[in-house]
């Protein structure tokens, strides 16, 4: 009930309390007094809720212009239109901060990649102490699909210093014993050599790959470009010792022909229910040129029983946005 519906039970209780109490003039006149403050009070109450919900009416007014469209969008201080090439999740939404600052979802996550890019965030991160070029958004939401996959056999393409290969071989090794599942790594340069010369310098304390126990009990290591002979026959044997499910992470050379070539090559190799991980997507829009992104979408064409699957871009934020391929039969 609001003050207002209460309004006339007060002035009713005040008569009859008037009616019972009413002894002396002095009393009655002391009465009418304190009844009209009470009216009064009434009064500005009525005002105040008023106010009240002239106000809420004006916050309202205010969402619904802060959903706007592209177009409007664009107008709200430093919100721009969205770019088309933006392939994030929940790309168009804005976002209002307690700063007064609305900005939209495309440009906090573009934003990032950048960052990650000028500051050359690849290079420092690691993963029990290997030099890992994954960013932490990633790392995680791929250890949340090893983790529900469990495969078997992952085959692991840029082998790099092994950063990828011991996160791996981590998580497998909570799944499964060695000799139960395997990591194949290929990469034609070899481990002990980091593409990245700056690479020691953020993060001095990354150890060498084959110090960590995983490498040995977890990780074979071919040295060969992904679709040389040598590393698929690797492959193969792999699948068949261990078997399934197979889990193919494409993160070697990140130029279109060699990306759309890995994919439309080792699609056959992922089980049903599994994944191809088609990293570096972010590309594409960085260099402005088809890349890994544009090798999906081509490799898709012919292998219509994979699905982008979305709902693994659990932070909205990946540098593999549209790359996370699932098959389906
Ligand atoms: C981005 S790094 C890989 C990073 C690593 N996966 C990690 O997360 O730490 C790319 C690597 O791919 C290797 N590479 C280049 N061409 C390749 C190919 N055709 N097949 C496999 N690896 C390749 C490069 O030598 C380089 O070490
Ligand atoms: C699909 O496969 C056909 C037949 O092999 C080939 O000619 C075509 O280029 C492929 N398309 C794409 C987009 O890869």
């Amino acid at each position: 009930m609001g003050l207002l519906q209460l309004g006339p039970f007060l002035l009713l209780a005040v008569w009859a309390y008037t009616a019972i109490a009413m002894e002396s003039h002095e009393h009655h006149l002391h009465i009418s007094t304190l009844m009209m403050k009470v009216e009064g009070q009434l009064e500005a109450i009525q005002t105040l809720q008023d106010n009240i919900k002239k106000t809420l009416e004006e916050i309202r007014a205010a969402q619904s212009g802060a959903r706007t469209t592209s177009q409007q969008a664009a107008c709200l201080g430093n919100t721009y239109s969205l770019d088309t090439k933006s392939s994030f999740v929940m790309k168009d939404e804005i976002v209002t901060m307690n700063n007064g600052h609305s900005i939209r979802m495309d440009d906090i996550l573009y934003g990032y990649d950048w960052v990650f890019e000028s500051k050359r965030l690849f290079s420092a991160g690691s993963w029990l102490g290997v030099q890992n070029q994954q960013d932490p958004a990633d790392v995680a939401a791929i250890q949340q699909l090893v983790w529900d996959i469990k495969p078997k056999v992952i085959y692991d393409i840029g082998t790099n210093v092994g950063g990828s290969a011991i996160l791996f071989a981590h998580i497998m090794s909570q799944y499964a014993k060695p000799g139960e599942a395997t990591i194949v790594s290929v990469d034609p340069k070899h481990y002990s050599i980091n593409w990245d010369d700056a690479a020691k310098q953020l993060c001095p304390k990354c150890t060498s790959v084959d110090s960590n126990p995983l490498w040995n009990n977890y990780v074979q290591f071919v040295q060969a470009r992904s679709v040389e002979p040598q590393a698929i026959a690797a492959l193969e044997a792999a699948i068949a010792k261990y078997g399934g499910p197979v889990l193919i992470s494409v993160d070697g050379w990140h130029e279109y022909p060699e990306v759309y070539e890995e994919c439309v090559t080792f699609a056959k190799y992922v089980t049903v229910g599994s994944y191809m991980i088609v990293q570096d997507t972010k590309l594409d829009r960085i260099f402005n040129k088809p890349g890994p992104r544009q090798a999906v979408y081509d490799c898709l064409v012919n292998n219509t029983n994979f699905v982008i699957d979305k709902s693994r871009e659990v932070f909205l934020y990946t540098q593999h946005s549209d790359g996370f391929l699932r098959r389906e039969h």
